[in-house]
């Protein structure tokens, strides 16, 4: 009987879990047996499994597991950052623990994908790559697992603050998860209506960050108008902790603006967790299939993306929204997102730089 190995790696998404839920019984109606393997890369490296098919009746089921977590938040498989996954040794030896499977299915970022394509290279296990992510820093997928849920969360997160900050007249700034990448902080913002969006790719220098926040305030609260919130959101890759902001910002303000509140909240890890979206777990389920599809025909070093429009040197599968790029380029693209050379950054940029006077009217 075919066996596949799947995991999953890195920062947890919600969405995981239903992309081993149709990994596993996708493959198992096909006769192919799905070992999960625990806590990500130091799990392989270990050996520590916990299978998602089972024979019944001369066939095969998936585990209770499964079926039980495929609409949780978080990974029921466990995740792990692996340290020792990073040398080669550590690579070997997850090798060595996958002899006798067709391959394996990493589900992860960009870590983790970054991993799966040097064990492909190196030691020639089949390797497909599934991104999950909720900071969408993955190249060449217009999103990843868990993007969308982690927008909900900030949304309604947003919401309540800007419930009580009106009912006080308060600013609020926001922080966010994204510590390499903004696009958290700057898709939330347009969401919510928010008055400003601080992320890493604007380069701001501090005192920039202060002028910035206390321009907003100015802006909003000068003349005793109808304006009765002024909520900016901030991306955690933009150094500076909330609180010495808040201080800077009412240091600069205190004669001008007596009285006016700044609070902060950061969100952390409240914007990872939580039963994924629908359109996460429908986004994770044919993102699944479509990775044991390519690993059972014998594909390789590749991950598979979510992208409605053809794209050059993009495979084009079965379902007309996922195309599968190889691990390298997926990995160049990645690169290129987050030093802010590919277009796709320039572009968030540039649009949010339009938007930037708007969002405070
Ligand atoms: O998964 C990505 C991410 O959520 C980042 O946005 C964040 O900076 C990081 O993970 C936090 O990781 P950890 O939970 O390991 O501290």
């Amino acid at each position: 009987m075919p066996r596949i190995a799947v995991l999953t790696s890195g920062g947890d998404a919600p969405g995981m879990n239903a992309a081993l839920r149709t990994i596993a019984k996708v493959a198992a109606i096909h006769g192919v047996e799905v070992i999960g393997f625990e806590d990500g890369y130091d799990g392989l490296i270990d050996g520590r499994v916990r299978p998602l098919t089972r024979k019944v009746d001369g066939g095969l089921s998936t585990t209770p597991d499964v079926s039980l977590a495929g609409n949780l938040g978080g990974t029921f498989l466990g995740s792990s950052r692996s340290a020792r996954f990073v040398t080669p040794e550590g690579r070997a030896a997850a090798a060595a623990r996958l002899d006798g499977f067709a391959g394996l299915i990493v589900i992860g970022g960009n870590g983790s994908l970054t991993g799966a394509h040097k064990l492909a290279q190196e030691t020639g296990v089949k390797v497909m790559g599934v991104p999950a992510s909720i900071d969408n820093d993955v190249g060449c997928t217009s999103t990843a697992i868990g993007v969308d849920s982690a927008l909900n969360v900030i949304t309604e997160a947003c919401d309540r603050i800007s419930d009580t900050a009106r009912s006080h007249r308060r600013a609020f700034i926001i922080e966010v998860m994204g510590r390499h990448s903004g696009y958290l902080a700057m898709a939330s913002a347009v969401a919510v209506g928010a008055d400003g969006i601080l992320f890493r790719e604007q380069g701001r220098s501090e005192p920039e960050l202060v002028t910035t926040v206390a321009n907003l305030l100015r802006r909003g609260f000068a003349q005793k108008g109808d304006k009765r919130r002024v909520l900016v959101i901030k991306a955690e890759g933009v150094e500076i902790p909330c609180t010495r902001l808040v201080r800077l910002v009412q240091d600069e303000l205190a004669a001008e603006l007596p009285g006016v509140e700044v609070r902060a909240t950061v969100l952390g890890h409240l914007v990872r967790g939580g039963n994924p979206t629908y359109q996460d777990r429908m986004v994770a389920g044919r993102l699944g299939l479509s990775a044991l599809d390519a690993l059972l025909h014998g594909e390789t070093d590749q991950m598979v993306a979510w992208l409605p429009q053809q794209v050059e040197g993009g495979v084009q599968t079965s379902d007309p929204a996922i195309q599968r790029f190889t691990l390298e380029r997926v990995l160049d693209e990645t690169r290129a997102l987050l030093d802010g050379t590919s277009a796709v950054t320039r572009w968030r940029v540039g649009m949010l730089e339009k938007l930037e006077g708007a969002l405070s009217l």
